[in-house]
């Protein structure tokens, strides 16, 4: 578990499911993601009880504190995680739109970021993010990602196709980071 000031991550539970299921199906929220848009709970379930055999980074349940409770509003973690190289790419979700804007995506990410350079000591995280989607490339500049480059044509939302931007943090840049 690990626990910020308004934010926390921690493992998916099975009760988690349906609720990311819903927010996959939500066209405001799968714009600019590449995961499937219907996702039904059977292939959910499928997807959970598959992830011990994957010997991977568990993915992390997201939960804000709201009056006093803790409450699941995204998902995060860490995949394609390459122990040679010490580099992994990220992928953030808050599900929930009405819950946008109150910084849990960024705290959200921070909490990933010191586990990912800290515990595991990664030495590269990097994420796509579509050349579209102004709120996260603002979010994840405002964090110490450094755009690289773009992908031509590899994002396609509303019909139509655009360029998927690569943008990563290396270890030196997080460590100066936390020294500010
Ligand atoms: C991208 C996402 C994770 C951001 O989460 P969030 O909780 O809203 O993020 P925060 O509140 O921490 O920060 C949002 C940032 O965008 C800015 N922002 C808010 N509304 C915005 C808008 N309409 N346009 C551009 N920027 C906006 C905020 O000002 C903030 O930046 P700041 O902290 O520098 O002021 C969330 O919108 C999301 O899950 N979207 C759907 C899934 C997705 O696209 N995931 C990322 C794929 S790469």
């Amino acid at each position: 578990m690990m626990v910020g000031d308004r934010v926390r991550l921690r493992p998916v539970t099975l009760e988690d499911l349906p609720r990311f299921v819903e927010w996959l199906g939500d066209a405001q929220v799968n714009r600019h993601l590449s995961t499937p848009r219907f996702l039904s709970i059977e292939q959910e379930q499928a997807w959970f009880e598959a992830l011990p055999a994957r010997g991977e980074e568990a993915p992390r349940a997201v939960d804000a504190l709201e009056d006093g409770a803790w409450v699941h509003v995204g998902s995060t973690g860490l995949l394609d995680i390459d122990w040679r190289v010490r580099s992994a790419e990220v992928g953030l979700l808050i599900g929930d739109t009405t819950r946008w804007g109150r910084g849990y995506g960024g705290e959200a990410l921070l909490l990933l970021l010191g586990h990912a350079f800290d515990a595991l000591g990664l030495h590269r995280v990097q994420l796509k993010v579509a050349a579209e989607h102004t709120r996260g490339r603002a979010l994840y500049q405002r964090l110490g990602f450094v755009e690289e480059g773009a992908l031509r044509g590899a994002a396609f939302a509303d019909g139509a196709h655009g360029d998927l931007v690569v943008m990563s943090i290396l270890a030196p840049e997080w460590r100066a980071r936390r020294r500010r």
